[in-house]
């Protein structure tokens, strides 16, 4: 056997205009290279011309009249760069000869193809021969290549001789010689020009939009490379377009297919063109941020272990639909073909399809159409013999991608919940299974991508927990997220451990965290009243830290009045609002002789039982017509909800009242629970300001509770000051009214835990699941709302690596689920005890005793020395 000799291992590195333009940045490219090539490594880097030049340059080839200014502003752009790089400029002067002669030859008065190729192609023959001498200079190992001696446009059948010439394709069946000839150039480290490559005839040929990605493409595809790295200013691509949904995340993994569809259909980081060449040789492609090159940027290869999900949404604005009603043809032989032969007539080439019985409907993407209202006449006088048209423009394509479209679709539900308020124009669903596309009008686009994005993510459709896809934030990458901080039972180990000794299902509350949430809340300057919604935790203990902290108590039944005044010695019956729901009338009539503050929220009540209200003070509650919250089973308003009067009937009740002698003193909103967005209150105190002014005798307005808690490791904590800067704008519009709210949530959930005891662990057609001895019996948020609680193994915090577990609980029903393949040790066991983290809300008031397992028990961890 003889040895064959190694062959180089290439690596391609792609630097685009403003990569090229500073001399840091060329020490950037410079490093880069060097880095690699001391790897051993063989490096090619490509090139783009300078920002703003080939724009400059399309112009002089499309006949711009002062063309030669043009070209003596390039000029000097170029020798200021050559100074700036410490050249003599003369190492540009021939290549800017020759541009000052391609603008003053005859051809540029015909401006043929091949002279326009010429013309653009100087801007990376420029670039390229500075920055080669730049490096050089600093003794890198760098020679510099003619890009045109190494790629050969092809012609491809279809085509036209503009794209022969100016958006070429290239040759990919170069021998074993071309390889050894590339590999024998002398430097280590080579520089070649993007976007340009030889005509068949000789001259320059153009690779056409985004060609410096295609380039790259072609020569880590030729050279076989172990990567094509492009190098841009963004940290690579993401599930959405950031700047419209700041939580998208950065994609660290995608296949071929997956970034092809992602390029195609928004993400610009990308040149779609690239994928192809690298897809069919099998060499990977890295995106990566020049200025942040610690960032895992995006890999993209052909790895067969791709995890299915959406990975990114996208928008396309501008799309033009043309629906078509085709009078009973449709299905007769040859009737489509005759239909896009029409299109193809007027140069329109079509994206989307949709069809029924008697119409055709299909999107016209306005990157690579010229859609005019001229072609649509002609189009739609062409076409008038066998369909009726109607354009609907400009329209919206938004966009979900990622392998395993069609397995999804039922995880999919609050995406078509999200488009509930727009029509939907078209749904198209590629084949491929890799794209579902929604057609919207424009106008209604807006905010939806983050919509969607965050339905996507609460449905696990999108699989942000697949670390090896989905990478940080935008917002974390830009610095901007806040933590959430270290939770108090990461310190407390062992006396949780002590206390599930003494038995679990058990909850244990913390009451300085209680306190600690108080005084947050209390810090806020511009609410007056602070009630506790007790029932998210009416423990005594609680109650008393909180009514200490100045809270008053909100009760909703009579039964949560009486636990408050056997609970709270001395409690003041002003400091007491009863907001009930639905309430038998006796619990109205207690709670008026209790002497605490009632709200009602409709009018058949004061009409049916007038003597139990009449002369009283009331709060009224209103329904603003909608709703919001973390899960729709706790939206309190809008139309499907049964809370609050809606605003049109306020002057009905007002009429009710006074006929009753009923002052109405309070007015009262509460629309949801686990809202996230802090603005929703500003905008609640707002319009019920509006509202109280209407009504004259109001001195409160209680905005409700509401406000959210980070649930997951990657939830922010809720924005306090903008919820505070938001209650303190509208305070001011509204000085006149007291201003009330009445969280739950907020003040307990992350104090409590639940502790339980692990019962037997089971392994099922590969799931691994962890029963516990208390599931929606204990802790009813998870089966009844999707909700995620944190489980942590309290016995084993270094329990080695973690594998996936279904934890469940004992109940015989297959909703009693605590967490679906939640991360434990591996060696979780029967006996080890598992921790719920936040379950201080809505934990143990709602537990039951479904198939007759006892309640949990309750420990107060921490007596608050304050
Ligand atoms: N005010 C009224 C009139 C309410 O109905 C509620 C909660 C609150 C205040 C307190 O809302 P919070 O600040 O806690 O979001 N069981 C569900 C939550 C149901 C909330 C019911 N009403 C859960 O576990 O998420």
């Amino acid at each position: 056997m003889h040895s064959i000799p190694e062959p180089d291992r290439w690596i391609v590195l792609k630097f685009g205009g403003t990569s090229v333009s500073q001399r840091e940045r060329w020490d950037t490219i410079g490093r880069l290279a060097g880095e690699r090539a001391a790897e051993g490594r063989r490096v090619l880097v490509v090139v783009s011309a300078l920002a703003g030049v080939t724009n400059a340059l399309t112009a002089i080839s499309e006949g711009a009249t002062d063309a030669a200014a043009r070209v003596e502003a390039l000029a000097d752009r170029h020798v200021a760069l050559a100074r700036e790089l410490g050249l003599d400029p003369a190492v540009v002067g021939e290549r800017l000869d020759v541009l000052r002669t391609l603008v003053s030859e005859p051809r540029a008065a015909r401006r043929p193809l091949d002279w326009q190729a010429e013309v653009l192609a100087q801007g990376e023959l420029l670039s390229s021969t500075l920055g080669a001498a730049y490096l050089s200079a600093q003794g890198l190992d760098f020679g510099w290549c003619d890009a045109r001696d190494w790629l050969q446009a092809v012609a491809l059948p279809n085509q036209n001789d503009w794209a022969r010439r100016l958006s070429v394709a290239c040759r990919r069946d170069v021998d074993a010689r071309w390889r050894s000839r590339f590999a024998a150039q002398p430097a280590a480290m080579l520089l070649t020009q993007g976007f340009i490559a030889r005509h068949e005839d000789g001259g320059s040929a153009i690779l056409g939009r985004g060609g410096s990605d295609t380039s790259a493409a072609y020569f880590g595809a030729l050279l076989g490379a172990e990567c094509v790295e492009i190098w841009t200013d963004v940290p690579g691509m993401f599930s959405a377009n950031p700047r419209e949904v700041p939580d998208a995340r950065l994609l660290t993994r995608l296949d071929y297919a997956e970034a092809q569809e992602i390029c195609t259909t928004g993400a610009r980081v990308l040149h779609p063109r690239a994928v192809k060449p690298c897809r069919e040789a099998g060499v990977p492609i890295a995106i990566l941020d020049t200025a942040r090159p610690e960032l895992p940027g995006t890999r993209i290869d052909g790895g067969p272990d791709t995890v299915p999900g959406v990975k990114a949404i996208s928008r396309r604005d501008g799309v033009v639909l043309v629906s078509m009603e085709t009078m009973g043809m449709w299905q007769q032989v040859g009737f489509l073909a005759d239909i896009f032969e029409c299109f193809r007539r007027h140069g329109l080439s079509v994206d989307l399809i949709g069809s029924s019985e008697t119409n055709v409907t299909v999107s016209l993407d306005p990157s690579e159409n010229l859609v005019s209202t001229d072609v649509l006449a002609r189009l739609s006088e062409d076409l008038a013999r066998s369909c009726r048209l109607k354009v609907i423009a400009p329209c919206s394509a938004i966009t979900l991608v990622g392998r395993g479209m069609r397995s999804l679709l039922h995880h999919l539900s609050d995406v078509w919940a999200t488009f509930d308020r727009e029509r939907v124009h078209l749904i198209s669903q590629s084949s491929n299974d890799l794209n579902l596309t929604f057609v919207i009008d424009e106008a209604d686009a807006d905010g939806l991508l983050q919509e969607i994005h965050d339905g996507l993510i609460a449905s696990g459709a999108m699989p942000v927990r697949e670390a090896g896809v989905f990478g940080p934030r935008w917002r974390e990458i830009e610095g901007q997220l806040r933590r959430r901080p270290e939770r108090w039972w990461q310190g407390r180990r062992d006396a949780l451990l002590a206390l599930a000794a003494t038995g679990t299902p058990r909850y244990a509350y913390n009451l300085d965290v209680v306190r600690a949430r108080a005084r947050q809340l209390k810090a806020v300057q511009a609410v007056d009243r602070r009630f506790f919604a007790i029932k998210a935790n009416p423990h005594p203990d609680i109650l008393r830290v909180l009514v200490e902290e100045g809270f008053g108590l909100e009760c909703v039944s009579a039964g949560e009045l009486a636990h408050v005044f056997s609970v709270v010695p001395g409690l003041e019956p002003s400091c007491v609002l009863f907001t009930p729901s639905f309430a038998p009338v006796d619990e109205y009539a207690d709670a008026f002789a209790r002497g605490v503050n009632v709200t009602l929220d409709n009018v058949e009540a004061l009409e049916r039982w007038p003597e139990v209200f009449r002369g009283r003070a009331l709060w009224l509650r209103v329904d603003l017509g909608r709703g919001d919250g973390h899960h729709a089973k706790v939206v309190t308003g809008g139309l499907a909800s049964k809370f609050g009067l809606l605003v049109d009937r306020v002057e009905a009740f007002l009429d009710a009242a006074r006929a009753l002698d009923v002052r109405v003193t309070g007015l009262h909103a509460h629309l949801g629970s686990g809202v996230d967005t802090p603005d929703h209150w500003r905008e609640v105190c707002d319009e019920l300001g509006g509202i109280a002014g209407r009504i004259g005798s109001i001195d409160t307005i209680d905005i409700g509770g509401g406000l959210p808690i980070p649930y997951r490791e990657d939830d922010e904590p809720f924005d306090l000051e903008a919820w505070a800067a938001g209650l303190a704008e509208v305070k001011a519009a509204y000085p006149g009214y007291r201003l009330a709210i009445e969280p739950g949530r907020f003040l307990v959930a992350e104090s409590g835990v639940l502790l339980l005891t692990a019962t037997q662990v089971v392994e099922k057609g590969g799931i691994r699941r962890v029963g516990a001895d208390g599931g929606m019996n204990a802790l009813m948020r998870p089966t009844l709302y999707d909700a995620w609680h944190d489980i942590h193994n309290l016995s084993r915090d270094d329990g080695g690596a973690p594998v996936a577990f279904d934890v469940v609980g004992p109940i015989c029903e297959s909703g009693d689920v605590l967490g679906l393949q939640r991360p434990l040790p591996a060696g979780t066991a029967p006996g080890d005890v598992l921790l719920v983290a936040d379950a201080g809300a809505y934990g143990m008031v709602m537990a039951n005793t479904y198939n007759l397992r006892a309640l949990p028990a309750e420990s107060v961890l921490v007596e608050s020395k304050e």
